[in-house]
């Protein structure tokens, strides 16, 4: 098998697929590909990639005669277009949240698997790769956090005064949000989060959060695959209303929520914002679904009367080698699933991982989430949103 790993730094991305380590234990049984500075963003020179027994190949060569290309972002569909109907795309592909890219890409009849459609299982846990980034994410955001805020995190007592700890209120307790929290507390701030899914109340105070308790209808707020269910807009104002008051408290906020396949809640509206100090931080991690706070701009940082928002919108990517790093180890562990120990394509579709992320293959989209949607996008005439 000839596995491509191809370039696609550019804009906000930084990111690699495989990192040379990941190449080094995939030579013996495959040949590896690597499109010319593939690495470079994430500091891995091709020299790197051709140490570790990889062949740097052009790009023409690279699409047209691989048979399974490694992503870490849906690649142009010009380039899907050149892949080999028999070869397979693997990475993040956006599946819910761009159905006519994957369409367009089931189309082309080449097979598709989508890390975002893993199945949160234990035996699945080394392969998420919405958890590897998910979790730098969380670490990024209070980093940038920090950096932004006038004040410093920590208590300090000093001979020239006392300096209280910055209050950092985290929305949404996901992986991001988790992580947010215990890097906020390693910071010394004090850190309160409050998340729809009463189950990680714990979670939250494990890491040494404390859980904002809100009086909110949530007994519906979780579904079986662990994810939130969506809120409707009258629970989401009510939620916002409750909220206010820890937000005007919060130095800074870092707002996390999401619903797969949804635009982001609305959780942060102007008035809760404008009863926070001048000099407070807002940092949106669900700035790219849309954001939850009103004020966001996808993709950049605004001042706006006094508070600074956050508003970036690939995260990981901010600390490219480690966040390659660990995608590249998601990969390996998938591949080890995927194809057996001659370096064959098995894909057995018995198995929950495989048909949970296989999402077209012969021309057609399998999937049966993204069917559904398929269809009834179909037969309103409207994307889903
Ligand atoms: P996510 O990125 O989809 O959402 C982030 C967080 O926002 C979630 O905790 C969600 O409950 C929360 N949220 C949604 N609407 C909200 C609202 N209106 N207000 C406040 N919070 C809101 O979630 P992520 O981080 O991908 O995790 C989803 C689930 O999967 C979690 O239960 C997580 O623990 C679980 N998981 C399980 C794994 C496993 O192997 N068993 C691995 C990774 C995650």
């Amino acid at each position: 098998m000839k596995l491509l790993i191809p370039n696609q730094t550019g804009g906000d991305e930084f990111r690699v697929s495989l990192v040379p380590q990941g190449v080094r234990s995939l030579v013996p049984t495959h040949e590896i590909w690597v499109e010319s500075g593939a690495g470079t963003g994430a500091g891995y020179s091709d020299d790197a990639y051709v140490s570790a027994g990889a062949r740097v190949v052009d790009s023409e060569t690279a699409w047209s005669q691989s048979d399974l290309v490694l992503v870490v972002r849906p690649p142009e569909l010009s380039r899907v277009k050149q892949m080999k109907r028999e070869s397979l795309l693997v990475g993040f592909l956006r599946p819910l949240d761009d159905l006519p890219y994957v369409q367009a890409v089931a189309e082309t009849g080449i097979t598709g698997l989508a890390l975002e459609l893993l199945p949160r299982i234990t035996r699945a846990q080394a392969m998420d790769a919405l958890s590897s980034q998910a979790n730098l994410a969380g670490y990024r955001a209070v980093i940038l956090a920090a950096e932004r805020l006038q004040k410093i995190f920590p208590m300090m007592m000093t001979a020239a005064g006392t300096l209280q700890p910055a209050k950092v209120f985290v929305i949404g307790a996901g992986v991001a949000g988790l992580q947010a929290i215990a890097t906020a507390r390693r910071l010394g701030a004090v850190v309160s989060a409050y998340d729809v899914r009463p189950t990680v109340k714990e979670q939250v105070q494990s890491v040494g959060g404390k859980f904002v308790e809100l009086s909110l209808e949530v007994s519906t707020a979780q579904e079986v695959s662990g994810y939130a269910s969506a809120q409707s807009v009258e629970q989401q104002q009510k939620q916002a209303e409750l909220m206010a008051r820890v937000i005007a408290e919060s130095d800074v906020v870092i707002s996390t929520a999401l619903i797969p396949g949804k635009p982001a809640p609305r959780l942060i509206p102007a008035s809760a914002i404008r009863k926070m100090v001048r000099g407070s931080v807002i940092v949106d991690l669900a700035a790219e679904k849309g954001g939850n706070c009103e004020w966001t701009v996808p993709g950049q940082v605004v001042q706006r009367e006094g508070i600074t928002i956050i508003g970036y919108t690939n995260w990981a990517s901010q600390v490219p080698t480690h966040a390659s790093m660990v995608y590249s180890n998601n990969l390996i562990k998938l591949l080890g699933l995927i194809l057996d120990k001659q370096g064959q394509l098995k894909l057995d579709l018995s198995d929950e991982i495989i048909s949970g992320l296989l999402v077209c293959r012969d021309g057609r989209i399998v999937h049966p989430m993204l069917s559904k949607l398929l269809n009834l996008s179909t037969e309103t005439g409207h994307n889903h949103e």
